[in-house]
């Protein structure tokens, strides 16, 4: 099929992990010779990208798939593509469905999206089984001084609500010889920031050769020496994988920056169990009391579940408790949803919803409560900020990101991708406000 002057429009649901593989999707198109249109209705190719980790990003895809459809039945040489864990985990059955979706793909499938679209045999119906890594293909970056970079794809955990392991399959690490070769490209492009990405970084490098075999602190430390990288993220570790050279790593790299997103999911040694998480309540907490002693000013996030299978007041008091004690700089809370072919799905007590949200209610008004406190600790100090933008509430300021990850906005004159010095005036549980001070541009 020509692709001269073609068009593409892709929506994109669910975590950071879809953004991203929506960015190796839309350098793929590139490389192909279409052009991202900013309306679906324009684009000649239209792409979901969906998760299945949550129910309600499902509802609001259908509601767009039915706009797909309307487009489709009024111009039939439109190509309706969808892609991700939702794609993965009915199959087939998008097809039922959705009659009028051309080509469904799993996630990492990326490639043969593009064997798809080059094929002569657009009218047939595709469905791919994952096999590919997508991190080898050309990226298209949403700001050029900021890049994610997956390390690694799928995971070897069984937890027991998650869709993870049936829809990415085992855990598959990039060389750390090719990171670092993919991390250098990008600095020379200007990259400052990059994130790491895989279902569980910390196991990172244990299924590679043995003459290739890295760890997750090794891996951090090659990509610290690369010049012209600032700042080092990564998401998510695991708990049970969080040993103490990857925290030490956060005192000593200069790069690394002073944030651990270390999901929790539940403060009940006994829920945890039955999440098969492999940490109980106290494993956990000594991460955390590991984490305070090496590196005191550390942000710490996290995701937690409520209303698993069997959660009862008592399980969620624990939670609250650990909420409490921790102290998180922001957390991510989830309702519990059954997913397709979990195990949690099929267990018994189902909590009813409407205890779910009033725990959810309980539990956030917490995690904010604390998350304003902990946020105190940045007023009046000057924080290195990199600058993203405009601010979205007031384009008078600009807005950027400590390296403890809170957004800043603030009065300055800096341009994005710069590296501002902030004095911060004030803080709310989710954002700080601050000056910027423009002395130390002179010096
Ligand atoms: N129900 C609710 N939350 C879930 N998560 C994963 N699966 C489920 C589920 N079935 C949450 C976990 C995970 C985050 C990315 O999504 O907290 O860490
Ligand atoms: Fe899912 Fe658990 Fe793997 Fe995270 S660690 S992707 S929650 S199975």
């Amino acid at each position: 099929m020509p692709t001269a002057g073609k068009t593409y429009h892709v929506t994109t649901f669910g975590c950071q992990m879809n953004e991203h593989d929506s960015e190796r999707m839309k350098g793929m198109l590139e490389s192909l010779g279409y052009t991202e249109v900013e309306e679906r209705s324009l684009a000649d190719v239209i792409l979901f990208n969906t998760c299945s980790i949550r129910e309600s990003a499902d509802n609001r895809f259908i509601a767009h798939l039915g706009e797909a459809k309307r487009l489709k039945s009024e111009d039939p040489t439109k190509v309706v593509g969808v892609g991700g864990c939702w794609a993965q985990s009915v199959k087939e059955e998008v097809f039922e469905r959705f009659p009028f979706v051309d080509v469904a793909f799993g996630p990492g499938q990326i490639p043969k999206l593009a064997e798809f679209l080059t094929s002569d045999s657009i009218t047939a119906q595709g469905f791919f089984e994952f096999e590919t890594v997508s991190g080898r293909l050309p990226m298209k970056r949403e700001r050029e001084f900021q890049a994610w970079v997956q390390i690694s794809q799928g995971c070897n955990c069984v937890c027991s609500y998650c869709i993870v392991p049936s829809t990415r399959g085992r855990e598959v690490s990039r060389p750390a010889a090719e990171l670092v070769a993919e991390i250098e490209r990008l600095a020379a492009d200007g990259v400052k920031e990059v994130t790491l990405l895989g279902q569980n970084v910390n196991s990172y490098g244990r299924d590679l050769p043995k003459g290739e075999r890295t760890t997750f602190s090794e891996l951090l430390a090659l990509i610290d020496a690369i010049d012209g990288i600032e700042r080092i993220r990564y998401t998510s570790p695991h708990p049970k994988d969080m040993r103490e050279d990857v925290i030490r790593a956060h005192a000593e790299l200069p790069s690394l920056c002073e944030h651990i997103h270390l999901p929790l999911q539940s403060g009940s040694s006994r829920i945890l169990k039955a999440m098969r998480r492999t940490y109980n309540r106290e494993r956990y907490l000594e991460r955390v009391a590991t984490i305070r002693e090496l590196v005191p000013d550390c942000a710490l996030t996290t995701d937690i579940i409520v209303g698993f299978p069997g959660e009862t007041e008592a399980d969620f008091e624990q939670t609250l408790e650990v909420v409490d004690q921790v102290g998180y700089d922001s957390a991510f809370t989830f309702i519990f949803s059954p997913r397709r072919g979990t195990e949690a799905a099929g267990l018994p007590d189902q909590v009813p919803h409407r205890v779910k949200v009033e725990r959810m209610e309980r539990l956030v008004e917490l995690v904010q409560r604390r998350a304003h406190e902990r946020s105190q600790r940045f007023v009046g100090r000057t924080m290195e900020v990199l600058v993203e933008g405009p601010s979205r509430t007031d384009p008078s300021k600009l807005r950027g990101r400590i390296r403890h990850n809170k957004t800043v906005n603030f009065d300055g004159v800096a341009q994005p991708g710069e590296l501002a010095q902030v004095e911060i005036g004030s803080a709310t549980s989710t954002t700080l406000a601050g000056e910027e001070l423009l002395l130390s541009r002179l010096g």
